[in-house]
């Protein structure tokens, strides 16, 4: 009686585990797992790295655990979101309802935006290009770039009202451009300490 039942007990225990190892194998490869644990990690020391793990897992396929890769795709997203924003910007700065004053914050603010696109674009450049022999003129290159973004978004965003409907929407997605630049900085800086 007690030996059969202590073997049911192992067959259910033996189905649990094909159970769940398929399943976890099935869902989760493990390439992803180790590049997801990774892109946390290396977020968790960023200034916002909830955002930072947030605009780069779903690239975990591509970064897998390489902190060169980590940083470029941090530069890619970035510049996807400031090109997208400056083009709902230029759309908003057009539109009839715009004060004046909105609408030269706004074409400011879209001034800034395209220098910090700019820049970008060049640091993702030449990340492609770096190689041992460049890899501390390259690297300084793109700190500076970088760093050059990061104060045109910031000067961007300064320059609307908080207390209209339009300056508080447009400086949220500005501030999320800064905080995705402040990441990029961040992972580029780990990256170039590697080879310090
Ligand atoms: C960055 O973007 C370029 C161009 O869209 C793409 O070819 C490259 O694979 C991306 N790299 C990473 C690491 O996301």
């Amino acid at each position: 009686m007690e030996s059969s039942s202590s073997k049911y007990l192992l067959i259910l225990l033996a189905i649990f585990y094909l159970i769940n190892s398929s399943s976890a194998s099935r869902n989760v490869p493990s390439k992803i797992t180790a590049s997801t644990e990774f892109i946390k990690t290396s977020c968790s020391s960023t200034t916002y790295p909830t955002l930072c793990y947030k605009s780069l897992a779903r690239h975990a396929s591509l970064i897998q655990t390489s902190p060169k890769l980590l940083a470029h795709a941090s530069l890619n997203v970035t510049l996807a979101k400031a090109k997208s924003t400056s083009a709902v910007m230029l759309k908003m700065s057009k539109s009839p309802g715009m004060k004046p004053r909105e609408a030269d914050a706004m074409q400011d603010c879209l001034e800034e935006l395209s220098d910090s696109v700019d820049e970008l674009r060049k640091s993702i450049g030449e990340m492609g290009l770096i190689k041992a022999s460049n890899f501390e003129l390259t690297m300084n290159d793109i700190q500076t770039w970088v760093s050059a973004a990061l104060t045109d978004d910031t000067t961007c965003s300064d320059g609307f009202e908080k207390n209209t409907v339009n300056g508080k929407v447009v400086r949220g997605q500005i501030v999320k451009i800064a905080h995705m630049t402040s990441n990029a900085l961040a992972l580029i800086n780990s990256y170039a300490s590697l080879h310090a």
